[in-house]
């Protein structure tokens, strides 16, 4: 495995499987991200009081971060079944009719990267949100005619890595929208040793506490941190795996100590090499590392802020000391120093 697929926040073949086992079931098992937790506590239990379904939840941020496991989890706090499909899968309005018209009262239906609905289907989901009626066209030319047909209430969860995409009138219609952030040091190591149990990993706090400082603030990159460290610890020397297992076995897989991926790690030579440090908008910043402006802003940037390396002005990115400094550079290399943060 690359050191960069090992960081990489999308799920890997042999994270899937896991991943099963290590999702918690119940709002009290999902660990940090309190703010999220204590509105949807509040939502589910207003909506339980009055036996009604809750509203429609729009979920976004990086991947990893357990948008899928939480809409899991609204759906298991609310007693209902969930059907899961995503937005490329949902390829025309029929698929999705196929879908809303076998829901039963109540139901959660989670539509995973729903930033990528077709706008045909999207429109179709429209009325359905908002009324709960699709229109069916039946038959074909002039003798084709428009049917309204009554879909049970149930409640939609969308997840999106892509907030941004999303048309206005869609997202409209989410009456809970919720972003999950990156995870701090702490909330990451209680995940590390909730998995280590589940899988019987002995593992000392101090080694859980390295691999929580590395895994970007994700659970995802987390919990395949684990894995590895723990193979490293079967094939090596057998038993716990202690902080001296876990650094040597982190420095082997070449993991940062900050978690940078290769991607991260160019944005930033680039801000310092090409542009002295910055300021530099970020549509010169994406050319510059063929990247889309979207995803920069997205899935890149927010860690890179997070974790104090790189700030967004008025004028564009900044490089910070913190940035030079764990890449190597010069503080003298900057084109303006006092630009610096
Ligand atoms: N709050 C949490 N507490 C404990 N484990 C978590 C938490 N959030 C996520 N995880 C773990 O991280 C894994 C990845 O989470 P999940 O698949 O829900 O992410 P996602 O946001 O849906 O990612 P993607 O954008 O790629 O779909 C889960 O299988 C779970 O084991
Ligand atoms: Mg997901």
């Amino acid at each position: 495995m690359t050191p960069d697929r090992i960081l990489s926040a999308e799920p890997e073949p042999d994270d899937l499987q896991a991943e099963l086992s290590l999702r918690p079931k119940r709002l009290r098992e999902y660990i940090g991200q309190q703010k999220v937790k204590a509105n949807l506590e509040i939502s589910i239990a207003a909506a339980r009081k009055r036996s009604e379904s809750l509203d429609h939840v729009l979920l976004f941020g990086p991947p990893g971060l357990g948008k899928t496991t939480l809409a899991n989890i609204i759906a298991n706090e609310m007693d209902a079944n969930i059907r899961q499909t995503s937005g490329p899968a949902l390829e025309k309005p029929g698929d999705l009719v196929a879908i809303v018209t076998n829901l039963e009262l109540g139901d959660a239906l989670f539509i995973d990267e729903i930033h990528r609905l077709p706008a045909t289907v999207e429109e179709v989901l429209y009325s359905a949100m908002e009324d709960f009626y699709i229109d069916v066209v039946i038959g074909q030319g002039p003798s084709a005619r428009t049917l309204k047909v009554e879909i049970p209430r149930f409640t939609l969860i969308g997840a999106t890595t892509r907030a941004g995409l999303l048309t206005a009138p869609l997202r409209s219609r989410f009456g809970i929208v919720h972003r999950l952030d990156f995870y701090d040091v702490d909330s990451l190591s209680i995940i590390i040793r909730r998995s280590s149990e589940i899988l019987s990993i002995p593992i000392s706090n101090e080694a859980a506490m390295e691999l929580a400082r590395r895994s970007r603030g994700t659970p995802r990159i987390a919990n395949r941190l684990l894995r590895r460290v723990r193979d490293f610890a079967e094939v090596r020397h057998q038993g716990t795996v202690s902080i001296e297992i876990a650094r040597e076995a982190l420095r082997m897989l070449e993991v940062d100590d900050y978690g940078l991926d290769e991607i991260d790690r160019k944005l930033l030579t680039t801000v310092i090499e090409r542009f002295g440090g910055g300021p530099v908008g970020v549509s010169a910043l994406a050319s510059s590392i063929a990247e889309d402006r979207g995803t920069i802003e997205d899935l890149y940037e927010p860690y890179l802020i997070q974790i104090g390396f790189l700030q967004r002005t008025p004028r564009g990115r900044v490089a910070s000391r913190l940035a030079y400094e764990h890449l190597g550079y010069p503080l003298s290399a900057a084109r303006n120093q006092k630009d610096l943060f």
